[in-house]
């Protein structure tokens, strides 16, 4: 039989060693590193790409499951800054994937009255990509219920130095004081800004058992509670958010204090 136990001496999720209560504590904001479409593909037999064409699917299904559980924003690295280095061919997938993406699922957006945002670096997108991207916005901006929120060309060291430089900036130009640079301060100028009181991750969940952060979200995710599966992101489901969602339930969060 094979093991429940991964490498690590952990048990593989799903499991129902942490059910999932309903009546809990829902994550506010459930931020996911989606790793592993390549692997998934690559022990099928199958090119790259057909990882990534899966994983959309798993975007939709997860987005539907996460709003009906109420949680409040649900973002999503798509993208990062780093993954240009990838073959051209992949990458040009990767670009096309958002615009089949919103194509097919903005009226289930609408239905489900989910809004879009997106964070990154956009104006280095593709024109076809940047499109997709602002039609889905304008075309979600009045839905009151979940934010989902891609992280798309993201990178947060990058975001970090240009809300430095912003600051910076404003107080060059005598708009703001030294004094007056705060967690606060610094945070209106990050990519989460948009997510007023839900800037910062409750659950950070990453798949594919690779256990770093890749350059996401540095300075929300201070306080986040961690989650890692070995479960490659095409083959995340339901169940494993609830699982995720029924672990968290069980962490004693502390933020330094007893
Ligand atoms: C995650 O899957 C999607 C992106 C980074 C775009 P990967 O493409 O990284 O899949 P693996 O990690 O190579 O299996
Ligand atoms: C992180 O995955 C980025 C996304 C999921 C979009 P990568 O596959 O690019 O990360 P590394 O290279 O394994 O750190
Ligand atoms: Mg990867």
């Amino acid at each position: 039989m094979r093991s429940l136990f991964n490498r690590k001496g952990r048990k593989d999720s799903p499991t129902n060693e942490a059910p999932f209560q309903p009546s809990e504590a829902i994550p506010n904001h459930i931020a996911i590193i989606m790793d592993g479409n390549g692997r998934w593909a690559q022990k099928k037999f199958l090119p790259r790409v057909a990882g990534h064409r899966e994983g959309m699917n798993t975007v939709k299904k997860i987005t539907k499951h996460a709003s009906k559980l109420g949680v409040k924003v649900l973002t999503l690295y798509a993208f990062s800054t780093e993954n240009w280095k990838r073959p051209n061919d992949e990458v040009n997938f990767l670009m096309q994937l958002p615009v089949d993406f919103f194509d097919t699922f903005v009226p289930d957006l609408i239905e489900e009255n989910v809004q879009v945002n997106v964070m990154g670096f956009i104006d280095e997108l593709p024109p076809h990509t940047k499109k997709a991207v602002e039609n889905a916005i304008r075309d979600t901006k009045d839905n009151t219920g979940m934010i989902l929120n891609f992280a798309l060309n993201y990178g947060s060291r990058s975001e970090l130095l240009e809300a430095t430089k912003k600051m910076a900036k404003k107080v060059q130009q005598n708009e703001l004081t030294l004094e007056e640079i705060d967690e606060e301060t610094f945070e209106k100028e990050l990519m989460t800004a948009s997510l007023g009181e839900f800037q910062e991750p409750d659950l950070l969940v990453r798949t594919s058992g690779e256990e770093r952060i890749s350059n996401f979200l540095l300075w929300q995710i201070a306080y986040s509670e961690f989650y890692f599966t070995r479960i490659l992101w095409p083959d995340f489901s339901e169940e494993v958010l609830e699982n995720a969602i029924g672990i968290y339930q069980k962490r004693n969060r502390r933020f330094g204090g007893l």
